[in-house]
């Protein structure tokens, strides 16, 4: 992959459909450097999300839907290459459920058209991929506007790891219930984790924020209960990659504690995501997939190495948070709240395509 163009000053886009290929910006290199990259097979996209070039579940779920939709651009033989297409992008990576879903649609959808001719095919396979991009944008702004109203004035509201625009097609899930906060005039501002090991909050969060001029605090991972127990912070919010029946979530490492010290200081912990973020075939979080990623990530910095030669290290990507710590769960379709087994059963009532 090679960059493409420079972003323009404060604004980005996160993930676009182009005549040349998927176009993404590329997370690994921010904020130092704003440098697109242009994905011209679906090898190439699902490389791009196995190396975090793209990350967020939602985010990953669009990019692999424009994969499916290129694949099948290049393919001569689309029976033979669809499901080579689909296994490859499935193996990228295992936690954000968003990934499958997306890959499960844009087969749904194959399915459907397949009598048909190749060259209507591969029409329906691109603007089903759009399709997802577009109606993601259009969610996350409705989940802004359901959890705007939960966000305390005048506090500081935590967050943690990356759930904004580049974690989605656009806006985010919990920085967009922030962004719509304080587009209804709410006097807040933002703590934001910088999220050990692959800092997606003191690279990702605060660059975005920092965009828009919302008023934005770095702080380490370790100094979240310090801040927790001062009586400062409003709320905690932040994204899911998976939510199972029973309301447990899955989240970037240290969500779980973060969680805790929220319940210990009673401060609300909400989590904002799409209904394609729910798991419903699980019965709870014990049966989510978490991601191990290499130690490298966690024993050195941009290839500086931090810790002693040899020393082992482990790198869960993911921690499952139980539901009695998650005060609300915020979704296009409208708040859950305790018992998750019924609320989430209700929001996704009438849904056509979640897992479950
Ligand atoms: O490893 P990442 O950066 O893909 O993890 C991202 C997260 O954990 C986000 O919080 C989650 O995907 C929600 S994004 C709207």
């Amino acid at each position: 992959m090679r960059p493409t163009a420079v972003l323009s000053e404060n604004t980005f886009e996160t993930i676009e459909w182009k005549p040349e290929g998927v176009v993404m910006i590329d997370q690994t290199r921010l904020p130092g450097e704003t440098v697109y990259v242009t994905c011209r097979s679906y090898v190439e996209v699902a490389d791009a999300i196995r190396n975090m070039v793209i990350r967020g579940a939602p985010a990953i779920g669009v990019a692999a839907a424009m994969g499916v939709a290129l694949g099948s651009l290049q393919s001569d033989d689309l029976d033979r290459d669809m499901p080579v297409i689909c296994k490859a992008l499935r193996e990228t990576r295992p936690t954000a459920v968003n990934l499958f879903w997306a890959i499960d649609r844009m087969q749904r959808v194959y399915s459907t058209v397949r009598h048909l001719g190749d060259e209507t095919i591969r029409a329906r396979l691109v603007e089903e991929a759009r399709k997802i991009r577009e109606e993601d944008i259009a969610i996350n702004k409705a989940i802004g506007r359901h959890g705007a109203a939960l966000v305390p004035d005048g506090k500081t509201v935590l967050t943690h790891c990356n759930a904004g625009a580049l974690a989605t097609a656009g806006f985010g899930t919990a920085l967009g219930v922030i962004r719509e906060a304080v587009h209804m005039g709410k006097k807040i501002d933002v703590f934001a984790d910088e999220t050990r090991p692959f800092l997606q909050g003191a690279r990702l969060t605060v660059w975005e924020l920092q965009q828009d001029g919302i008023d934005t605090t770095l702080i380490t991972d370790n100094m979240a209960g310090h801040f927790l127990k001062s009586g400062r912070i409003g709320c905690v919010i932040v994204g899911a990659d998976r939510i199972a029946a029973n309301g447990d979530v899955a989240n970037k490492i240290g969500t779980y504690s973060l969680a805790v010290l929220a319940k210990e200081n009673s401060v609300p912990f909400y989590v904002a995501a799409p209904i394609s973020t729910l798991d419903l075939t699980l019965v709870s979080g014990d049966d989510i997939p978490i991601e191990e990623r290499a130690a490298a990530e966690v024993t050195h910095l941009r290839g500086m190495q931090l810790a002693p030669e040899g020393i082992k290290a482990a790198n869960p990507a993911f921690d499952v948070t139980p539901n009695r710590y998650v005060s609300a769960i915020i979704t296009e379709r409208g708040i859950a709240r305790a018992p998750y087994d019924r609320s989430l059963r209700e929001l996704t009532e009438g849904v056509p395509d979640y897992r479950g």
